[in-house]
């Protein structure tokens, strides 16, 4: 199958890894393992640099994650502590009082070696990396691979994450990327999730989930099938006070879908619950001036954020020293 490098920064050994055929093309950066971009047909469907962004200066820069690989903790952690085995651990406080996504030194900021696996229909890039408790707080160094496999005949992105720890910690990974199936400059109000069943966890005043119980958004809105414009225009005190959704739903059945009629994306993952995020709020822009509210979707497949809070000593996030960490999210394309 046909990939090609192209070297960003030689000195940083930051490269564009592109696999491609006639049909889709995707573009990782072995910077942050992050996905740059996906275009099926020409059409980005992806959120990322314009071809005018300097592309390390903008993930630099860009608050939102945009497509970064994310880790040691999907998320916010209650505070920036927790308890583990009778010790209390002080993390980086970087959102608010909240530690955000492991903190300011994650897996999102890792320049990391990797290597290429070509195979009939797919390319995989298998990145290695690891996360030391000295630079960020959380007990255990971590070893981490990351697999990230494209499969151009099924159009279909596969992640894997394999870990292991030299002490009992958190690790809770997961891929921040961004869809938007019309057009990187349009909102996202038209896509519909085709799942009936949408179980929404609720947020305190701190963003934070402090309960099992979950809303049926169907159940509550009406609706078998709902699109972003009928979750914003809901009325839900949940949604209007984050703007938009920012909240877990529980993983009910084997997919979960999201379509503009023209296309589809769904995900498979065998983790427990997916942070849908809407980009609430747009601060910061590209040259093109192209982010703007409601632009972008995420679909951050993970445990449920603060597990620990939740949990204690039986949060799902938990990787104990000597065993290994596994789980796999895949992303499908189709045309309509
Ligand atoms: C999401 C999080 C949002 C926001 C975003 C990054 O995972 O739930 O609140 O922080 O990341 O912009």
């Amino acid at each position: 199958m046909a990939f090609n490098i192209e070297t960003l920064d030689k000195d940083k050994n930051i490269d564009l890894i592109t696999i491609y055929d006639d049909y889709s093309e995707i573009k990782f950066t072995n910077f942050g393992m992050r996905i740059v971009d996906w275009k099926v047909n020409g059409k980005s469907i992806v959120l990322g640099p314009n071809a005018q962004d300097d592309l390390i200066q903008y993930y630099e820069e860009n608050p939102y994650f945009f497509g970064a690989t994310i880790g040691r903790y999907g998320g916010r952690i209650d505070g920036g502590k927790f308890e583990l085995n009778g010790q209390m651990y002080e993390l980086e406080q970087n959102d608010s009082e909240h530690n955000l996504h492991g903190g300011s030194n994650g897996l999102h900021t890792q320049i990391c070696d990797y290597e290429i696996i070509n195979e009939d229909e797919a390319v995989t890039i298998i990145y290695n990396a690891e996360l030391l408790s000295k630079n960020d707080h959380f007990p255990g160094d971590i070893q981490i691979k990351v697999f990230h496999r494209y499969d151009l005949s099924k159009m279909e992105w596969t992640i894997n994450y394999e870990a292991t720890s030299t002490e009992d910690t958190l690790f809770n990974p997961m891929n921040h990327v961004y869809f938007n199936l019309n057009n990187v400059e349009q909102r996202i109000d038209n896509h519909e999730i085709k799942n009936e069943n949408l179980q929404m966890y609720t947020l305190n005043d701190k963003q934070i989930v402090e309960n099992e119980e979950t809303v049926n958004l169907n159940e509550t809105i009406d609706k078998k099938y709902l699109s972003f414009k009928d979750i914003f225009e809901s009325g839900l005190d949940q949604i209007e006070k984050y703007n938009g959704i920012d909240h877990p739903i529980k993983i009910n059945e084997d997919t979960f879908t999201v379509t503009n009629g023209e296309m589809e994306v769904s995900m498979t993952t065998d983790n427990d619950v997916v942070v849908l995020f809407t980009l609430n709020e747009v601060d910061w822009n590209d040259s093109k001036n192209s982010i703007v509210e409601h632009g972008g979707f995420t679909l951050e497949a993970q445990s449920i954020p603060d597990d620990i809070h939740l949990y204690g000593e039986k949060a799902p996030s938990i990787l104990r020293k000597g065993k290994t960490y596994k789980s796999e999210t895949s992303y499908k394309v189709n045309v309509i």
